[in-house]
């Protein structure tokens, strides 16, 4: 099976993003799957300039010369496509969406793909509430739902509270958090068995780490202790 991650964190595997890609991405490969992982941040990836050359002029080919060349093929070939992001203002981040927007060439309405393929999204955000994904969530839906898409949304590995569980990992409570990380991992290798990832699963990765408030003190209380250390 030919599993296809690409990264959109800037901060690639140093970001909370990669803290639930990388055991999902593991557990795959602990049941074979052959996974490839690109970060946005090393890809030369420009924004498409829109001409639709590659449905008229051109079918099938994109004129502009970059790294989608490389990629359009493994985009078209892979069984299952990972897209990692953060939420960057309700959204995936700027070059993960230039590169979702590139795919155009293979994506032509009147030519339907044969294989079905698997689609999976993880994302992290800094805000407590898990509904801060919901936008990204119906953009996949938009996508590989719509009617006569040959596609299975498998599911989400949603992370909230991202920045407070990186702190957690800092101050040593990793018994406390440890249980998202092996969710993650499971859902990776429950993907390649089954084709999907449980909803249970999918809970686990996303569960409450602490109560909103205190969350949201937490953070208010970081934010001043950074500022009080810089005036130093
Ligand atoms: C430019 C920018 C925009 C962001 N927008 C949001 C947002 O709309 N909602 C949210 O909850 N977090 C937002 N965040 C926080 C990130 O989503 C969060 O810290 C994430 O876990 C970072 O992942 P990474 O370390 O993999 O880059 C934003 C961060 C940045 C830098």
């Amino acid at each position: 099976m030919k599993i296809l991650a690409i990264n959109g964190s800037p901060k690639m595997n140093d970001g909370n993003t990669a803290l639930i890609l990388n055991p999902f991405l593991d557990g795959m490969r602990e049941e074979g799957a052959d996974v490839e992982l690109f970060y946005t941040r090393k890809l030369n990836v420009g924004p498409c300039n829109g001409d639709m050359s590659c449905w008229f002029k051109n079918p099938g080919a994109c004129g502009q010369r970059d790294d989608m060349q490389m990629l359009l093929p493994k985009l078209a070939q892979a069984d299952v496509i990972v897209w990692a992001s953060p939420v960057y203002y309700s959204g995936v981040t700027g070059p993960l969406k230039n590169l979702m927007d590139r795919q155009l060439p293979i994506h032509m309405p009147w030519k339907q793909d044969s294989r079905r393929q698997t689609i999976v999204l993880v994302s992290t955000c800094g805000a407590w509430e898990l509904s801060t994904f919901d936008p990204l969530l119906a953009q996949m839906n938009a996508i590989y739902n719509r009617p006569g898409a040959n596609t299975n949304f498998a599911g989400a590995l949603l992370r909230p509270m991202a920045e407070g569980l990186k702190e957690m990992i800092k101050a040593g409570e990793m018994e406390k958090v440890e249980g998202i990380f092996l969710a993650a991992k499971e859902a990776g290798r429950q993907l390649v068995r089954e084709g999907k990832i449980s909803e249970d699963l999918q809970r686990q990765v996303s569960r409450e780490l602490m109560p909103r408030d205190a969350y949201y003190r937490a953070a208010q209380q970081m934010a001043e202790q950074a500022q009080k250390s810089m005036k130093r």
